[in-house]
């Protein structure tokens, strides 16, 4: 496939696959890259032109695969490197491009690399982040008070090494160290890999991290202490030496920007030469906690990430990853999910940017039902029951915000285990599969399937024009919208977002509606209209 076309990516959809839970090839109730192979023509079908594929490297799976034991070897329960070849030359073959998850922040802790390191073996002694810890009333304490994301200290006690690792995730995910020569060199060779093997590019995990605050120093804002380890200067400098590598392979890169990185820090990374697209999450904030939509905010999310694919940036537009609920269960408490979620997928992937869909997404997937706390299989949730006293409110808290949600098996037929696999997958299959599954809506005109599909086909038609056109975004009530001006036309986009009628006044021929075009808009209905200049 040819690769000068180089930003292919600003005129494309992508569609993310968390590997495990979306298709079984050898019914050991594990997804894997067969899997994905299989289901290439389905994803074809979507509109889709790339794919990201979450970690599929050797791993222990302390975090699903962002732990990586091997980054040149595939976990064998996901195939082999030759599978991922054979996956990249049919997805290829449909003109479909291959992006795949880079973890550069950290490692597994039984990674060569770090066995190495905790025993001082050369090079690798300074290739994670090692500290002594301090001495506080007699009592051994860690370096200082940084907090890991999965909650509990950053820190972790080696016994073999009597010093502290940083791990900013889980105790099994070490921080790699890039003031360290050999820890660059081998992630280079590591993206080199990659490149020869026509991948065509990273979502680069955490990236926002992989840089820390040198002294060290006990963080002044307890409550955030990540700031220390969140876009911080060294970030942007190690970047722009890893941009190297991703530029002579030719591949593009979507960087994880988490760490509340002002707006300023964000826009940095692009104009700086250093990512070619963000991933930012200003708009996980849009849903209130009584499962409703925020308008405002709404608003103003959807208006920061079309500004920051103007200043010389570019945006991912995506609502939900495996990191988050389900979209749907988000807004279940509208009158009208279904519709609502067409609204919020209308409004967001027609804005300037690239939209990626996640697995599920588009047949409308919801949140599973956990009972209680050994439900949880994700090892964010366990760290938080570890380190809370108050398990029952940790529990109610998890119920709605837990990872797991999103990691449910891929629900494709009515039959046994939704069609994932042919024995019980390793993940729970939501009890609505039947009603709510890929075989289902694709018989159904009105499935939230068919109208991904309607949206994205009209997205991919207009897509090139959508580089350089004019937005403007606007907001009357419940109503919000927004006019794309392109060389030859202007596109309206305009959803109701309330739960009563609104006058629509739209001129120009329409080119989408959820429902029937009438003098008035219905609750939840979005339409998009075209007019010639
Ligand atoms: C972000 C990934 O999306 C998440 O799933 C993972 O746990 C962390 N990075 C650590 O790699």
């Amino acid at each position: 496939m040819e690769r000068e076309n180089k930003v292919w990516w600003k005129n494309a959809v992508g569609y993310q696959i968390y590997i495990r839970s979306f298709s079984d090839s050898n019914n050991d109730g594990i997804g894997d890259l067969k899997g994905i192979t299989n289901r290439l023509d389905y994803i074809k079908s979507l509109g889709v032109s790339f794919i990201w594929i979450c970690p599929f490297y050797d791993s222990p799976m302390d975090d699903n695969g962002y732990d990586v034991r091997n980054y040149y070897k595939v976990d064998k329960s996901y195939g082999k490197m030759t599978d991922l070849e054979k996956l990249i030359r049919e997805a290829h073959a449909r003109d479909i491009k291959v992006v795949i998850d880079l973890v550069l922040n950290h490692t597994s802790d039984e990674n060569e690399w770090f066995v190495k390191s905790e025993k001082k073996v050369e090079p690798f002694t300074d290739f994670y982040v090692w500290k002594d810890g301090k001495v506080v009333d007699g009592k051994l304490c860690p370096p200082n008070n940084w907090v890991s994301f999965f909650s509990g200290p950053a820190w972790k006690y080696s016994e073999k090494r009597k010093q502290y690792y940083l791990k900013i995730f889980s105790n099994k995910m070490p921080d790699i160290n890039y003031e360290n020569e050999t820890a660059f060199s081998e992630m280079e060779k590591v993206i080199d890999y990659f490149g020869e093997l026509n991948v065509d590019g990273f979502r680069v995990d955490a990236i926002a991290h992989i840089g820390k605050d040198l002294t060290f120093a006990d963080a002044k804002n307890i409550k955030k202490t990540y700031k220390s380890f969140s876009n911080l200067p060294n970030t942007h400098e190690y970047l722009k030496r890893f941009n190297r590598a991703f530029a002579r392979n030719n591949m593009v890169t979507m960087g994880e920007l988490g760490g509340d990185p002002t707006k300023q820090d964000l826009i940095k990374y692009t104009t700086q030469k250093e990512l070619d697209m963000i991933f930012s999450f200003e708009h996980t904030n849009i849903f209130t906690k009584n499962h409703m939509i925020n308008r405002k905010a709404l608003f103003k999310a959807l208006k920061y990430k079309e500004g920051l694919s103007d200043s010389n940036g570019w945006s991912v537009l995506f609502w939900l990853n495996h990191d988050y609920p389900r979209l749907i269960s988000k807004i279940r408490n509208v009158c009208d999910p279904k519709n609502a979620q067409i609204c919020l997928a209308g409004l967001m992937y027609m804005l300037k940017g690239t939209p990626i869909i996640y697995n599920g997404e588009e047949i409308g997937m919801e949140n599973y039902q956990f009972k209680k706390p050994s439900d949880f299989k994700d090892v964010n949730a366990k760290m938080i029951f570890e380190n809370t006293d108050n398990i029952d409110e940790a529990f109610n808290n998890l119920k709605e915000t837990t990872r797991d949600h999103s990691r449910t098996i891929m629900q494709w037929d009515g039959s046994k285990n939704a069609g994932f696999s042919e024995v019980k997958p390793w993940s729970y299959v939501n009890e609505n599969y039947k009603k709510c599954n890929v075989e289902k809506a694709m018989k159904n005109k009105d499935s939230i399937l068919n109208h991904y599909m309607q949206l994205l086909n009209i997205r991919n038609s207009v897509g090139q024009e959508l580089i350089d056109a004019k937005y403007r975004l606007w907001m009357k009530g419940a109503v919000i919208g927004y006019s794309i001006d392109t060389i030859s036309q202007i596109i309206e986009v305009v959803a109701n977002l309330g739960e009563k009628e609104k006058k629509l006044k739209l001129n120009g021929e329409t080119l989408y509606s959820n429902m029937n075009i009438a003098d008035n808009l219905k609750p939840y209905q979005i339409v998009i209209a075209k007019r010639n200049k």
